[in-house]
Parts: structure tokens; sequence; C-alpha cells
């Protein structure tokens, strides 16, 4: 048995193809109350927004208006940030409905240490701002005066539907809600991906590097150990293939668990601390197995029974922290449904793969037991039997 090569290049072939980071411009065909007219627009790349804009040299202005689908009981904002990237710093204009229903708009700078909105004004001036609300899709108008007159500016976005005391409060902190910013191009009538979407991309190599390592080439080589030495033929091919999937994966492993960290540092404000405490573990119980490999007792050392019991338990234990985190990341991350998709069905097919064998090895070793070889039967956890070495050239099944 090979290991099967198809997963991991459908993988890396969806992400080759990775449609996270495109959009298209649907907001060419958005009309506005008023006659209001706009010179640019671009549809952002999450929350399905569009931004449209006019900008006036000659006294440094620039109309917006930014357009979301909401519902009635729900907010949005946009903001520039003139001091940074993100919330930290964003000199936010928020639309709602108030409590008697009526549609009301509200400027506020939010920061990390303060993030509450309040009514007040922001570091630039604002000459106009108001909002409507129709067939489920609110807009924010404003006319602002550009912070230094500078035409490439960050902006961030944001949708929820929670208030505390009237004003909008708090959003989701996963997914599209922490993906919301970027650089726009006031004279080229670009929004560019720079400024949030590097992160983006970041979040997808850690998604992929540990979805690949930890998710689908170490359940692999535990396929390997346990079914490949059923045929004595592949003794001990088993082991070094077994140990070649292992270390290649904890290498790839460990890049990917090194780029959540980074990331990890960078996010300020917002910690995982499921996703981030699993991940540790994750890598300690790895390194302490790779370790382990080192100080593996002779096969018939008295002590290799345990060694072998404490191999298995923590093996896997990694597997399924691994798959539990996985699924965290993508909870985190948001992706495409498909991506999700894709690797529920790799692992399910990983998962039908070893079942198949688990009934296939049983069949054989019940058939030498039964034409009276020297075989050992499959014991509960296969390999725990004290005499059985990997790479022992034993012909033993367990
Ligand atoms: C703003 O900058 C543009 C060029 O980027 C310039 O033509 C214009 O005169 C400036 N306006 C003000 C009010 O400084
Ligand atoms: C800025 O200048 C434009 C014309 O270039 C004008 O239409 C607009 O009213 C001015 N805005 C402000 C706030 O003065
Ligand atoms: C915000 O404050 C201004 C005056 O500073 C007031 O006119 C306006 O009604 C307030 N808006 C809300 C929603 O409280």
């Amino acid at each position: 048995m090979a290991i099967p090569p198809t997963p991991l290049a459908v993988l890396l072939l969806l992400l080759s193809l990775s449609p996270l980071c495109s959009s298209q411009k649907a907001c060419t065909s958005d009309t506005f109350s008023q006659n209001r007219l706009f010179a640019f627009c671009d549809s952002l790349p999450v929350l399905s927004s569009n931004l449209h804009w006019t900008y006036h040299p000659t006294n440094a202005t620039v109309d917006v208006a930014y357009r979301a689908p909401q519902t009635s009981d729900g907010w949005i904002a946009w903001a520039l940030n003139p001091t940074g990237t993100g919330m930290d710093g964003a000199q936010t204009i928020f639309a709602f409905h108030n409590s008697n229903n009526v549609m009301t708009t509200v400027s506020s700078p939010i920061t990390l240490s303060n993030p509450v909105v309040k009514n007040s004004s922001l570091s630039y001036k604002v000459y106009s701002m108001g909002s409507d609300f129709v067939n489920n899709v609110m807009t924010i108008y404003a006319t602002i005066q550009l912070p230094g007159n500078k035409t490439r500016v960050n902006h961030v976005w944001q949708a929820s539907n929670t208030f505390s005391n009237g004003l909008p409060a708090g959003h989701p902190t996963t997914g599209p809600n922490v993906q919301s910013t970027a650089t726009l191009d006031l004279l080229s009538g670009q929004s560019s991906a720079a400024a949030g979407n590097s992160r983006l991309h970041r979040k997808n190599t850690h998604g992929v590097l540990n979805a690949v390592s930890w998710g689908i080439l170490m359940p692999m080589g535990a396929i390997i150990a346990r079914y490949m030495r059923v045929f004595k033929s592949a003794d001990p091919a088993w082991f070094y293939l077994h140990v070649a999937c292992q270390c290649s994966a904890y290498i790839v492993g460990v890049a990917g668990w090194g780029t959540g960290l980074k990331l990890g540092s960078d996010s300020k404000g917002i910690t995982y601390h499921k996703h981030r405490d699993i991940g540790i573990a994750l890598f300690s119980l790895a390194t302490l197995q790779v370790f382990a490999l080192l100080l593996r007792p002779k096969k018939d050392h008295k002590y290799r029974l345990y060694w072998n019991i404490y191999h298995h338990v923590i093996g896997y234990t990694v597997i399924v922290l691994s798959v539990i985190n996985i699924f965290k990341g993508f909870d985190i991350l948001d992706p495409d449904q498909k991506w999700k998709h894709a690797y529920i069905a790799i692992i399910a097919s990983l998962g039908g793969i070893a079942v198949i064998l688990e009934i296939f090895t049983w069949g054989v070793v019940l058939k030498r037991k039964k034409s009276g070889g020297s075989d050992k039967p499959h014991s509960g956890i296969n390999g725990v039997n004290g005499t059985n070495g990997y790479g022992g050239r034993q012909h033993q099944v367990v």
C-alpha cells in the first residue's frame, strides 16, 4: 500500500484555485435615494457590502455610501482608520433603527481599549451623515474631510445585531466579521486586499499547513502502521513509511503551528483560547512522540510493552485532538463551506479505509490462526504485544 496521493493533491488543487480573495463588481447596479450618484464603487470582499464614493480634490472631501444587507433589527458600520488598520482607532459611522424604529446615524471613534459606542465626533470633520433602510438593505451616507488629504486610506466595515443602551455593541469575532478591513485607493477606484487580506492569506496558509499535516498525514501514518504490517512482505517497509510519514507531518505541522503562534501574537484583542490551548497541547504531545522514538527500548526488552502502550495512547490522542482543532479552526476562519466539506470528505475516506482494512486484517489473522500458523492473534491495541517490534523482522501480525 502506497500513501494515497489523491486527498493531498485535491486539497492543494483547491488551494491553488482559492476563491477566498476574489470579488466581483456587483456594486454597479446599486441606486440611491434622492438620486445620489457616485463616481466609483467597489464590492468589498466580505459581508456582501459595497462602497460607493466621489472624491473632491479641490477641498479634499469625499462623499461615500456604504451599503450592506441587514435585517431591520441589526446595525451596519463603516469607518476610516487614519492611524492604523482594523478596528483599533477606527473613526466609525453606525446606522440602525432606534427604539422608535427610526433609522438613526451616529459617529463614534472605536479603540480596542474602549470599544464602547458613544454618540461623539470623529477625529476628522464630518460635513453630513445619514442612512436609510430599503428592502433589507442598509446604507450609510456621509461626506467627510479626508485626514491629511490622503487618497489611500484604510477602511473597516461591520455588521451585527447586538445593542447595549440603545447603541450598537459587539459583533462576532470570527470569519468575515474580523476580515472586514482593506486599503482603499480613492483615485484608482480600487479597494485592495493589502491591509486586511495579507492577514487572511496567512490564516489560510496556517489552515492548509495544519489540515494537511495534523489532519491528513498523521492519520495516514497511523493507518500505515496499523494495517501494512499484516503483509509479511511489507516488513520492515511499513515501519520506515510510518516514520517518514509522521516525521514529514511533524515538520509541516510545526511550520503550521508556528504560523498560528504568529497569528496569535499579531491578533490584538481577540484570543481563541480553546484553539490555542489544543494547539499547544498538540505540539507538546507530538514532540514527545518524536523524541520517544529515540528512547524506544529494544523489541525484546521488558519495558517495550509499556513503551508501545504509551506510543499508541499518545498517537491516537494526537489524531483525535488534531481533528477537533481543525474543526475549531474552520469555525474561526469560516472559509467557503466547500473547504470544510473537502476536509470532511478526506477524513471520512480515511476512516472508511481504516474500517475496511480493520475487517480485512481480522480476516487474515483468523485465517492464519486456523491454518495453524505461528502468528499470534490480533491483540486489542495493535502492537502492544510485548515481543512485537517496530521494524522488527518477525513474521507477526500484531
Ligand atoms: C489634495 O490632493 C490632491 C492630489 O492628491 C491635490 O490635487 C489637491 O489640491 C489637494 N487638495 C487639498 C485641499 O489640499
Ligand atoms: C467640495 O467641492 C465640491 C466641488 O469640487 C463641492 O461640490 C462640494 O460641495 C464641496 N464640499 C464641501 C464640504 O465643501
Ligand atoms: C447625538 O448627539 C447629537 C448632539 O450632540 C444629537 O443631536 C443627536 O440626537 C444624538 N443622536 C443620538 C442617536 O443620540
